[in-house]
């Protein structure tokens, strides 16, 4: 389970993190994540999709971009500030909201997908957060997370908070949606031009049945 004490602990780093992040983490070719967002999602921009851990609001402000009713929840209030400052330079909808992404503060059924992006390595209960993706999802609704993979097993990113993800295996995630009861899962490997400076990008589909 994951705990509140860990969660202020982690929203600490993000939000210390928050000025810099957006020029440290290279994401170039927006309209390949435009196309892969979307192929992935497959409702034309007809729907409502909500990014966990969303920070700066990366895939938030895509999925304005692309139509979606966006919303975007995440625990760093400062990493919120910068995609909030961003969705009024470029004029994008997104609702923002404080909050952690294994309480979410939604109804039961209320989204299409949930999309997340560099997120499930940095979570203390990966399984619990994934089933609470799915109870906010539509029957048919899917959870669509971006990763690199990359073993960061050794790493002490949280002063010692354990981390069950961070052997970045792709059956490690595999393994955890299975156990949050998604279904049809794929694994997609995405192409290098997603970030020549961050490559080894997958891409992990599950149904919630
Ligand atoms: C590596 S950043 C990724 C941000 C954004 N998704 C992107 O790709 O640019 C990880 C984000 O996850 C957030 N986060 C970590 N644990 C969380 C949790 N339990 N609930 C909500 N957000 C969380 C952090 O605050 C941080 O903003």
């Amino acid at each position: 389970m994951a705990h509140q004490m860990d969660l202020d602990t982690i929203a600490a780093y993000w939000n210390g993190r928050a000025v810099e992040f957006d020029s440290e983490h290279d994401t170039e070719d927006l309209a390949l994540w435009s196309q892969t967002l979307e192929q992935a999602i497959g409702l034309n921009g007809d729907g409502a999709v909500l990014d966990v851990g969303t920070g700066t609001g990366f895939l938030a402000l895509l999925l304005s971009k692309l139509g979606y009713a966006a919303s975007g929840v995440d625990i760093a209030a400062d990493m919120l500030a910068q995609g909030a400052e961003k969705a009024k330079c470029f004029g994008l909808q997104v609702d923002f909201q404080e909050a952690a992404c294994e309480r979410l503060p939604y109804a039961d059924e209320t989204f299409d997908a949930v999309v997340n992006c560099r997120v499930m390595w940095t979570l203390t209960a990966p399984e619990e957060a994934v089933r609470e993706w799915k109870r906010v999802l539509k029957p048919g609704g899917k959870v669509i997370s971006f990763m690199r993979m990359m073993d960061m097993t050794g790493g002490d990113f949280y002063g010692g908070i354990d981390l069950p993800l961070t052997v970045g295996t792709r059956e490690a995630y595999c393994e955890v949606y299975d156990a949050a009861g998604l279904k049809r899962i794929t694994v997609t490997e995405l192409p290098e031009a997603m970030s020549s400076q961050e490559p080894h990008w997958t891409m992990f589909v599950g149904m919630k049945p």
